[in-house]
């Protein structure tokens, strides 16, 4: 089995410590930053754009992952890519013709991800799936970090992990939101690859630490 990744999210950094905290990411276990955009439309929040991606890029040392919760997002795909973001993922429920934006991402020369909210059936990517690098299943509703996991997601990833090996593909599944060390082995288990985590690494007394053990638990 291929190891598990682990992508610190960047909405539970200290904004005014944003260079302290890129690197305290770069000489941790992670493997990715997470990257949350919101625009006061899609989710009832608003956290940052552009600058502040370009901000954290000029100090990261891993791929940046950029999960888009905006509407429309086909209208800034160059742009994010141009300020540094490796991986982009659109949500489903934002662009109607997503099989066109997805294309659009790999053209801008970033890989391509698709995001569910909880209440999407996994079965809307059944054709998609090849086009897709990566699918992020949403573990809360998003526009906040903090939050506490649905536990609906566990039947959600093992859904979805059989299509993806029925289809012969390896794709990735990235878990996100409210994941801990409570949750992690069981997420596993189901078959995701990539465990998003903010608050329980941030707002944790030693985010290395935390980090390593969240990579541990795993890849055991
Ligand atoms: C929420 C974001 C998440 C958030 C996760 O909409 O997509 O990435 O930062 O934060 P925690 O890990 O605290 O739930
Ligand atoms: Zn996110």
């Amino acid at each position: 089995m291929s190891s598990k990744l682990i992508a610190p999210s960047m909405l539970a950094a200290d904004f005014g410590n944003l260079q302290r905290d890129t690197e305290l990411v770069n000489k941790s276990a992670a493997d990715w930053f997470h990257i949350d955009v919101m625009d006061g439309h899609f989710v009832p929040n608003i956290s940052y754009g552009m600058p502040i991606i370009a901000a954290i890029k000029k100090h990261a040392t891993k791929p940046l992952d950029v999960h888009l919760m905006i509407e429309k997002p086909e209208r800034y795909i160059e742009e994010f890519a141009k300020v540094g973001a490796d991986i982009i993922t659109v949500h489903h429920e934002s662009t109607v013709h997503l099989h066109r934006t997805l294309r659009q991402i790999k053209d801008a020369g970033c890989k391509a991800g698709v995001v569910l909210n909880i209440t999407t059936p996994v079965s809307v990517l059944e054709d998609i799936l090849p086009e897709c690098y990566m699918v992020l299943l949403m573990s809360i509703n998003p526009g906040f970090g903090g939050q506490k996991f649905e536990d609906v997601t566990y039947q959600r990833v093992r859904k979805l992990r059989k299509m993806i090996d029925e289809q012969g593909l390896d794709t990735l599944i990235e878990i996100d939101g409210g994941v801990t060390d409570k949750n992690i082995k069981q997420l596993v288990e189901a078959g995701a690859n990539v465990f998003v985590a903010g608050s329980h690494i941030f707002k944790s007394d030693d985010p290395i630490k935390t980090t390593a053990h969240l990579k541990a638990m795993a890849n055991q």
